[in-house]
């Protein structure tokens, strides 16, 4: 069974990532500082309980499992947190990272499959968004992520180390067998946000009615986790069949606004929803929509749980396995 090393496996994105590397034959192991990510979602492989950066760590965990591949889903990952104190973002994004890399190249893992995002492009330039779309981050997280990009373009030719760095638009919804799901404190992502405002009978707070979209709300490219997942386990074996190292959007390919959101959300949950229309969020650009061309090409790749109404059924049943959230 060839040993993956998960980096942030305990986090969102990461416990997806483990279940479909199980699934596929593989064994997760996990590397997670359990500072965002939980114990508990951490359920198919090993858990080492240390920081990425820790190259003394990353090497001995490679050395005990046999690692032969890398994901690394590890990264402070709140956009408005990133704006008021960059710097820990750049230490933890940026060098911590660096010396991961370092680490795996020391132990001589050829292989990575890095969680970049959306946030690349900064205010889109076209709709949908290619690969090949200028990057032009706006704000300290979306920066982060470049700067890897381009480390790793540099530091995977040297090292050997072969690299895709996936762009997720908006991941959103829950493990269909409801095992694990979405769980950040605090909770910043419009879907989940909906949910736990309608269990706690309070209006959702939506953000902005002024946008130039065709309803004036947000638009954004809204993709099943677990699909996420899929492709992840994909780029890895893309990597191992001599597949180009590069950049890939992970998007379904379709927006939809904010409005559109809460009305699935009535629609699924088969009762009107109590919204209280604000201003704008700082550093929302109006609209983020992938061209997933490449990853379906190159990984064979089908975002098949993406459709809105199962993003907000998977949430909705995870959700209901927690407490309410009064806030
Ligand atoms: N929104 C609300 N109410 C909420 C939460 C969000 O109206 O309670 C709105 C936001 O203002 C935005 C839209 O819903 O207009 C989507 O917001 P999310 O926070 O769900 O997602 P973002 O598109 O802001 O963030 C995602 C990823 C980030 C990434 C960013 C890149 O989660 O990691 O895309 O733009 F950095």
């Amino acid at each position: 069974m060839d040993a993956i090393l998960v980096v942030g496996g305990a986090g969102y994105v990461g416990s997806h990532a483990c279940k479909a590397l199980a699934q596929a034959g593989y064994k997760p192991v996990t590397l997670d500082n359990l500072r965002t990510g939980h114990a508990d979602a951490v359920k198919w492989g090993p858990l080492i309980e240390a920081d990425f950066g820790d190259a003394d760590a990353v090497r001995a965990a490679v050395r005990q499992h046999g690692v032969t591949a890398a994901m690394h889903f590890g990264a402070l990952s709140l956009v408005a947190e990133s704006v008021a104190e960059p710097a820990r973002y750049y230490a933890n994004n940026v060098a911590g990272t660096l010396r991961l890399l370092q680490a795996l190249g020391d132990e001589g893992v050829g292989r990575i499959v890095f969680s970049s995002s959306a946030a690349v492009y900064g205010e889109a330039s076209s709709d949908p968004i290619p690969e090949d779309a200028p990057l032009n981050p706006i704000n300290p997280y979306g920066e982060t992520k470049r700067v890897i990009e381009g480390a790793l373009r540099f530091i995977g030719r040297a090292q050997g180390l072969a690299w895709c760095a996936l762009r997720y638009f908006n991941a959103a919804g829950a493990d269909e067998a409801g095992e694990i799901g979405e769980r950040h404190e605090p909770e910043t992502h419009l879907i989940p946000n909906v949910l736990q405002a309608v269990r706690a009978g309070r209006p959702v707070k939506l953000f902005g009615s002024d946008y130039p979209t065709p309803d004036g709300s947000v638009v954004r490219d809204y993709v099943h986790v677990s699909d996420l997942a899929d492709a992840h386990v994909a780029a890895l074996k893309f990597l191992g069949d001599g597949g180009e190292s590069q950049p890939m959007n992970l998007g379904s390919g379709a927006g939809l606004s904010v409005l559109q959101i809460v009305a699935a959300a009535e629609r699924v949950l088969g009762h009107p929803i109590a919204a209280e229309m604000g201003p704008r969020r700082a550093g929302d650009p109006p609209c983020l929509v992938a061209d997933p061309n490449r990853a379906k090409r190159l990984l064979h790749w089908t975002p098949g749980r993406s459709d809105v109404d199962n993003l907000i059924a998977t949430t909705a049943a995870f959700e209901a396995t927690r407490p309410i959230r009064q806030r």
